[in-house]
C-alpha cells in the first residue's frame, strides 16, 4: 500500500489524515469530499524554500494559484512568505482577499482582453505580459513602473502533450526573435524596472529541461541587458516540478533542482556581470499535490464476465486528471487499510460518459457498497478544474491540522445549479 507521507497514517486498518479519521470526516461532511492539509503544505513550502535558500539569499516562490485556489490554502501560503502566480482576474481577486499585496501578485496571462489589463492595474499587480499585442495595448492604457517578459525558450517538458507550455507549438510567451522589440518598447515608453519570465510545462520529473530552458533564458536576457542596457530586478523560471503518481514514479530531487538551477544561474549572472537578480520560481502541483485526498464512497459494485466495476460517487466532474491526460492517482481503501490487495478493478464514477473512469485495473482489496475509497495526490488540479457537469453540485472541501478538521468550502446545493438562469419572457 502507498502512503505518501507521515500525515496518512492507518490506524487499525482506518486512514486517518493529520490525525482526523477519513471515515468519521466522510459520515459528516458526506461525499466526495476533498480533503487538504494544512501541515503539509506548509512542510512542501518550507522544502522548497530551504533548498534554494542554501544556495542565494535573493529567492521567492511565487504559488501557482491554478493548481488549488481555495482561500484557505492562498491563506496558509502567504502566511508562509510565499508570493502569488496568477492567470486570470478571478485568480488576482481571490489572492488579493486571501491578503496577498498586489506588490507580490505576478499576472501570467494568456490573450488578455482590454478589460482585464485595467483591472490588473487597477489591483496594482505586476504584469507579465505573453505577446506583443498585449504589451502594445497595457502600454496605451498605463505605463507601468515595473514589467516582466515572458519568453518561450522553445524547450519545453511536461507529463502530457496538453501541459507543454514552450517549444514551436506552444501559444505562449514572446519569440526569441521578438523579445528586443518588447523591452525596447516597454523601456522608450518609460517603464524603469523589468523581469524576465518562462514557464516550459508541468509534471516534469528531470532536472535537464529546466537547466536547459533556464540558460536559455539566461542567454536571451544577457543579450537583452547588453543590447539595450536592461537591468533584470527579477528572473522567474516557472513552475512545472513533478510529483510522483505512479508507485514506480522517482520524486525529483529538491536539494539537487535547488543546487543544479543555483550553481547555473549564479554563474551565469556573474561571468555576465547581470546584478543580483532575484531567482524565482512558480510551483503549483509540488506544494499542494500530496496534501489533498479525495474522499469518495462506493455505492456500486457490477461485476460482468470481464470487469469488475467499482461504482463512486466522484466522477471527472470532481477530478478530472484521469479523464483528459490518462493521469494515474493512487487509490487507497479508506476504512480497510490492511485489506490484502486480491482483486483487480476500474473505478468508474456517476457520470453518463464512458470515459468517466477514475482507475483501470487497479489491485485493490475485495471492495463492498458502502466502503470509502481516498483517492491520492489530489491537492493540485483537482477541486480547481471541477465542474457542474451532469447538473452536479460541485463537492465541499475541508482543512486538516493537528487532528483538527474545519469546512472550508461548502458543497453546492441543488439551487447553485440553478443560480445566475433567467427565462426569457417568451418561455414564461
Ligand atoms: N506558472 C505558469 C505560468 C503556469 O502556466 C503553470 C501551470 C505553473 C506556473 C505551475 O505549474 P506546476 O508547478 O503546477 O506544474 N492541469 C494540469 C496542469 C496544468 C498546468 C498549467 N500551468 C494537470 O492537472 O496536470
Amino acid at each position: 500500500m502507498v502512503f505518501l507521507h507521515k500525515f496518512l497514517e492507518n490506524r487499525g486498518g482506518i486512514l486517518y489524515i493529520d490525525g482526523v479519521s477519513a471515515v468519521e470526516l466522510a459520515d459528516r461532511f458526506d461525499t466526495p469530499l476533498y480533503v487538504l492539509i494544512e501541515n503539509r503544505i506548509r512542510e512542501n513550502f518550507r522544502e522548497l524554500k530551504g533548498a534554494l535558500l542554501k544556495h542565494y539569499d535573493k529567492i521567492r516562490i511565487y504559488y501557482s494559484a491554478k493548481a488549488n485556489t481555495s482561500l484557505a490554502v492562498l491563506k496558509i501560503l502567504n502566511n508562509e512568505g510565499a508570493y502569488l502566480d496568477a492567470v486570470s482576474p478571478g485568480e488576482v481577486f481571490l489572492a488579493l482577499k486571501a491578503g496577498f499585496k498586489p506588490e507580490r501578485i505576478l499576472f501570467t496571462g494568456t490573450n488578455v482582453r482590454d478589460d482585464e489589463i485595467k483591472f490588473l492595474v487597477d489591483s496594482g499587480v505586476i504584469i507579465n505580459v505573453d505577446s506583443l499585442s498585449q504589451l502594445r495595448r497595457l502600454l496605451k492604457i498605463h505605463i507601468p513602473e515595473v514589467l516582466s517578459v515572458r519568453v518561450n525558450p522553445e524547450i519545453g517538458a511536461g507529463h502530457h502533450e496538453h501541459v507543454i507550455t514552450a517549444g514551436r507549438n506552444s501559444k505562449f510567451g514572446i519569440w526569441e526573435t521578438d523579445i528586443f522589440e518588447a523591452y525596447k518598447m516597454a523601456l522608450s515608453a518609460g517603464v524603469k524596472r523589468f523581469g524576465i519570465h518562462m514557464h516550459i510545462g508541468s509534471g516534469i520529473l528531470d532536472i535537464e529541461p529546466f537547466l536547459l530552458a533556464a540558460e536559455k533564458m539566461l542567454k536571451i536576457a544577457d543579450q537583452v541587458h547588453k543590447k539595450l542596457n536592461v537591468t533584470f530586478e527579477f528572473m522567474d523560471f516557472g513552475g512545472g516540478i513533478g510529483v510522483p503518481y505512479k508507485p514506480n514514479e522517482k520524486p525529483l530531487n529538491i536539494d539537487e533542482f535547488a543546487s543544479k538551477m543555483l550553481t547555473l544561474f549564479k554563474r551565469f549572472i556573474a561571468e555576465n556581470r547581470l546584478g543580483e537578480p532575484f531567482f524565482c520560481i512558480e510551483p503549483g502541483r509540488f506544494i499542494v499535490c500530496d496534501a489533498g485526498v479525495l474522499l469518495t464512497r462506493v455505492n456500486t459494485l457490477k461485476i460482468t464476465p470481464f470487469k469488475k466495476f467499482i461504482g463512486v460517487d466522484a466522477g471527472f466532474n470532481t477530478l478530472i486528471r484521469p479523464a483528459i491526460y490518462g493521469s494515474y492517482h493512487p487509490i487507497i481503501v479508506a476504512n480497510n487499510l490492511n485489506g490484502l490487495e486480491k482483486e483487480t478493478y476500474d473505478v468508474a464514477g456517476p457520470l453518463c460518459e464512458s470515459g468517466d473512469i477514475l482507475a483501470r485495473d487497479r489491485r485493490l482489496p475485495e471492495v463492498y457498497e458502502g466502503d470509502l475509497l481516498a483517492i491520492l495526490n489530489a491537492g493540485a488540479y483537482g477541486f480547481s478544474m471541477s465542474s457542474q457537469y451532469n447538473s452536479r453540485p460541485r463537492c465541499a472541501e475541508v482543512l486538516v491540522k493537528d487532528s483538527r478538521c474545519a469546512l472550508i468550502r461548502e458543497r453546492e446545493s441543488l439551487e447553485d445549479l440553478s443560480r445566475g438562469q433567467r427565462l426569457p419572457d417568451w418561455l414564461k
